[in-house]
This record gives C-alpha cells, structure tokens and sequence, in this order.
C-alpha cells in the first residue's frame, strides 16, 4: 500500500532499515559512493543521532542499561525531532538524495517489543506530532534473527548466541514486516542474505529509476 503525499521539497528520502546485523550502514556507505560517482548530491544521516543531547543521551545511556523502554521512546522522538529541524528538512529542501540509516520505523518495530504500545501508535506520534516526512521508499534490509546477531557480534556459532538478543531480534524481525504489510509507507522488502554488492545493486536500481521516473 502507498500513501504518497504531495512533496513539499525537491529531494529524495530513501531510509534503510533493518535488524542490528541487517547490513544497513554498510550498504547506505557503499550506496552514498556509488550514487556521487554519478554525480548526485547525496546526505548520508543516521539515528540515533551523535550530534543532539539526546542522541547522545541515548548512545550513552541505553547500552549501560540505564534507561526505561518509556524513556528510551521519549529520546527518540526527541531525538528525531531535532533531526528532523536541523538536518533532513534541510537537506530535503536543498535537492539532495538523503540516505537515512534507521528512522521511524525503527522506532515502531524495536520500542513496540518493548512495550505496551503498538506500532501504529508510535508511527502516529511521528508523522503527527513532529512532523517526521514520509520517505520516498523505505528499503526493509530483511535477515533471519540468527544470521543479524551472528553478523553484529561478528559470531558465528549458535552457542556463543545471546538468547536474549536473539528473541527480541526475532520479534523486531517480525514487526518490521508487519510494519511493511500494513502501513501506508511506500516499502520494498530487500533479500539481505545475499552478498552487500547484490543487496547495493538492487537498491542503487531501485534509488534511480524513483529519481529518474519524477524528472
Ligand atoms: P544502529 O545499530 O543502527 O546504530 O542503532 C542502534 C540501536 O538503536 C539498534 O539496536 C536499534 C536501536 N534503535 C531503536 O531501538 N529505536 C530507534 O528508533 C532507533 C533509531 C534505533
């Protein structure tokens, strides 16, 4: 399903989303090189963010454990807020392609696991009360939990395997497919077993042709 609004600025948003070890930010690195040597302006931003107090707030604070799931959702928005303001509107408005790694939808499908709260509601509190813009595509870079753990702890044995982990990533797994069956969200599902060059290959195709099809 496609909900697509009238474009209130002249670039592109393309986000990348996907389970810890979906091969994301290596793909959205590889992807900013590939679409400059064509000579697009590209804008590669990631969140959380590094540069807000509570971007910073939650790098910090989360891995120590030290936040509530209820507090971890209030940083993000936070968080997303102010990037939104200072630096995708911006962008957006200058005509670059900004290649996000991780937004909203990483809001729904991780803090919805966490908590009571569904990940409609959470999309909701995006789009209506700091206006995140809706992305031009949102690519789900899909993997089974085992092989995103294995990748992000750089393991490969079932034993070594953090059970808890692996259940929480199954689960985002599932809601972020969820997410992509039932949003209105413009989303293209991304086999991401497959070798980074492939999964680059698709995208980048992807990626021009939307460019190329508004001109
Ligand atoms: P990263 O691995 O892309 O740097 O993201 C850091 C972690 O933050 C990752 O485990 C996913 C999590 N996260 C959320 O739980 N909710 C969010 O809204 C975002 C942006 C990230």
């Amino acid at each position: 399903m496609t909900q697509r609004t009238q474009k209130q600025y002249n670039g592109f948003l393309f986000v990348l989303e996907g389970i810890d070890g979906s091969g994301k930010t290596s793909a959205c690195k590889e992807l900013e090189k590939k679409l400059e040597s064509v000579g697009y302006d590209v804008t590669y931003l990631r969140e959380p963010t590094t540069e807000s107090p509570w971007g910073k707030e939650m790098r910090e604070r989360s891995p120590r454990g030290e936040l509530t799931p209820e507090e971890e959702l209030e940083l993000f928005i936070k968080d997303r807020e102010w990037h939104v303001v200072n630096r995708i509107r911006p962008a957006l408005e200058d005509g670059r392609v900004v290649l996000l790694d991780r937004y909203f939808f990483a809001t729904g499908a991780y803090q919805s696991t966490v908590m009571n709260l569904h990940w409609k509601e959470i999309l909701r509190r995006n789009r209506e009360d700091i206006s995140a813009p809706e992305p031009d595509i949102i690519f789900i870079l899909d993997v089974p939990a085992e092989m995103g753990l294995a990748r992000a702890t750089g393991r490969t044995g079932i034993a070594n395997l953090q059970f808890e982990r692996l259940d929480r990533l199954i689960k985002v797994r599932q809601a972020y497919l969820d997410i992509a069956m039932n949003d209105t969200g413009n989303f293209k599902i991304i086999d991401a077993k497959n070798p980074l060059d492939q999964v680059v290959d698709e995208i980048y195709d992807i990626i021009t042709d939307t460019i190329i099809m508004s001109e």
